[in-house]
C-alpha cells in the first residue's frame, strides 16, 4: 500500500564542500542524531540514513522504504576502529579493513548490545561498512553516531544511483536528500560474513572473491548468490529471499553469444521491447537500446545497470532483453543483480521452447 505523506523533503546539492555545503551536511547530521532520515551518496549507491543506535529510527527507515523489518540494515562508520563500538571484531576484520576500507565491502560480525535488535532484524550479528565517499563520511562524522543505511529505494525497486532516483521513490517520506551526483560504482557493496580462517560472500560487489583471497585463505560464495532459489526460508543474509531490483518491465536474461543474441532479440522485438547494448552494438538492434557504455566491461555494466532498469520504466517498455553475463569474477555482482531482477529465470533459446 502506498501511504501518502505530506512531510517536506529538503533537497541540497553538494558541490565543493565550501561553507554552505558543510552547513547543509551539519544540518543533515543533526537530523540523523535527533531521529530523522537523510538520503546520502556513497561510492556504491545512495543510502537512506538514520541513527544506528535508535530502534525508532530503524522503524522509520523500514516504513519509508516499505521494507520487511526482518531484513537487517548495514551500519556505516567513518573510521576503521569505530567497528569496535558496535561489533566484536577480530584480526580478519583488521586485515580486510586495511586492504579494502574505505570501500565497497561490508563485514558481518557478532553485534554488541549498543545496536538495537530493530536495526539487525533480530539477528545477533551486525553488518559494518566504511564507505568511500566524502559526503557520506562527513555526514557520519556530523551525525556523531553510526549510521544505519539501506539503499535509498522503495523496497523491490532497483537501487538508486542518483539523487533523482531517490526523489522518485522517497520524496515526501524522508527529511532530507544530499545530492552529490552519480555514484561511481553503481552496485551495492560486497557483503561477507567472517568464518574461522576465511569468509563467505553473501552478496557480491566490486570487491571480488579473488580480491578477498589476497587477504583471507578461504573465500566461499553462498549458493544463493548464483541461484536465488537456494536462499530458502532462513538464508544467511535475509535480503536474499526478497524480490529485488524489479522494474515494472519484464527483464529477460538470454544465454546466447553476441551475434546470436542480436538476431534473437530482433526476431522477437516489438515497439515495447528494450535491450541492453554497448555503443558499438547499438545500431544492430531493431528496438529501443539502453546504452551500457562503450564496451561490455563489468565496471561499465555495474555503473549503468540500475539506472537503465529505471529508464526502462520511464520509457514504458514491456520487456528488456539482456545478454547473460558470466557468473564469475568481476561480472558476478552484475549477474547476481540481473538474475534477481529476472526472477531467477534464464532463457536458453538453443535448448528450450519459450
Ligand atoms: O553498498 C551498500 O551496501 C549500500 C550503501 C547505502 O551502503 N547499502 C545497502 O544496504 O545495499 P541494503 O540494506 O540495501 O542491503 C543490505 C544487505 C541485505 O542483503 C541484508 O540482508 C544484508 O546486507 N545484511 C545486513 N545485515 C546483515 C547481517 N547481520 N547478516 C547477514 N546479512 C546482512
Ligand atoms: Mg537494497
Amino acid at each position: 500500500m502506498r501511504v501518502k505523506s505530506d512531510m517536506r523533503t529538503e533537497y541540497y546539492r553538494i558541490t565543493d564542500f565550501s561553507g554552505p555545503d558543510m552547513d547543509a551536511i551539519r544540518k543533515a547530521g543533526q537530523i540523523i542524531a535527533s531521529g530523522g532520515l537523510v538520503a546520502f551518496p556513497t561510492e556504491t549507491v545512495y543510502g537512506l540514513g538514520g541513527s544506528a543506535l535508535s530502534a525508532d529510527s530503524a522503524g522509520k527507515i523500514y516504513r519509508a522504504k516499505g521494507r520487511p523489518s526482518d531484513n537487517p540494515l548495514i551500519v556505516h562508520i567513518s573510521d576503521i576502529k569505530d567497528a569496535e563500538k558496535i561489533a566484536y571484531v577480530n584480526e580478519a576484520y583488521y586485515a580486510l579493513a586495511e586492504a579494502f576500507m574505505p570501500g565497497p565491502l561490508t563485514v558481518v560480525m557478532h553485534k554488541k548490545d549498543i545496536i538495537p535488535d530493530a536495526v539487525t532484524g533480530g539477528l545477533d550479528s551486525v553488518a559494518v561498512r566504511y564507505p568511500d565517499n566524502r559526503v557520506a563520511l562527513e555526514l557520519i562524522k556530523a551525525a556523531g553516531v553510526p549510521v544505519a543505511a539501506p539503499s535509498a529505494n522503495s523496497s523491490g525497486m532497483p537501487s538508486p544511483t542518483t539523487a533523482g532516483h531517490v526523489m522518485n521513490d522517497l520524496d515526501g517520506k524522508i527529511d532530507m536528500i544530499l545530492d552529490y551526483g552519480e555514484c561511481s560504482i553503481g552496485v551495492e557493496s560486497t557483503v561477507i560474513s567472517l568464518k574461522d580462517n576465511g569468509c563467505e560472500i553473501l552478496r557480491p560487489g566490486a570487491v571480488t572473491a579473488d580480491m578477498l583471497h589476497t587477504v583471507l585463505k578461504d573465500v566461499g560464495i553462498n549458493p544463493a548468490v548464483i541461484n536465488p532459489s537456494e536462499a530458502g526460508d532462513r538464508p544467511r543474509s535475509p535480503g536474499m529471499k526478497y524480490r529485488h531490483y524489479s522494474p515494472r518491465a519484464e527483464v529477460i536474461l538470454v544465454d546466447l553469444p553476441e551475434d546470436r543474441f542480436i538476431d534473437y532479440v530482433n526476431s522477437v522485438a516489438d515497439d515495447k521491447t528494450g535491450v541492453f547494448a554497448t555503443e558499438k552494438e547499438a545500431e544492430k538492434f531493431r528496438c529501443t537500446v539502453l546504452l551500457t557504455g562503450d564496451d561490455y566491461t563489468p565496471e561499465e555494466l555495474n555503473h549503468s545497470v540500475f539506472g537503465l532498469l529505471r529508464k526502462a520504466d520511464d520509457l514504458e517498455l514491456g520487456k528488456v532483453y539482456v545478454k547473460l553475463p558470466p557468473a564469475e569474477g568481476a561480472y558476478l555482482a552484475l549477474y547476481n543483480r540481473l538474475i534477481r531482477s529476472a526472477a531467477g529465470k534464464i532463457l536458453r533459446p538453443d535448448t528450450e521452447e519459450r
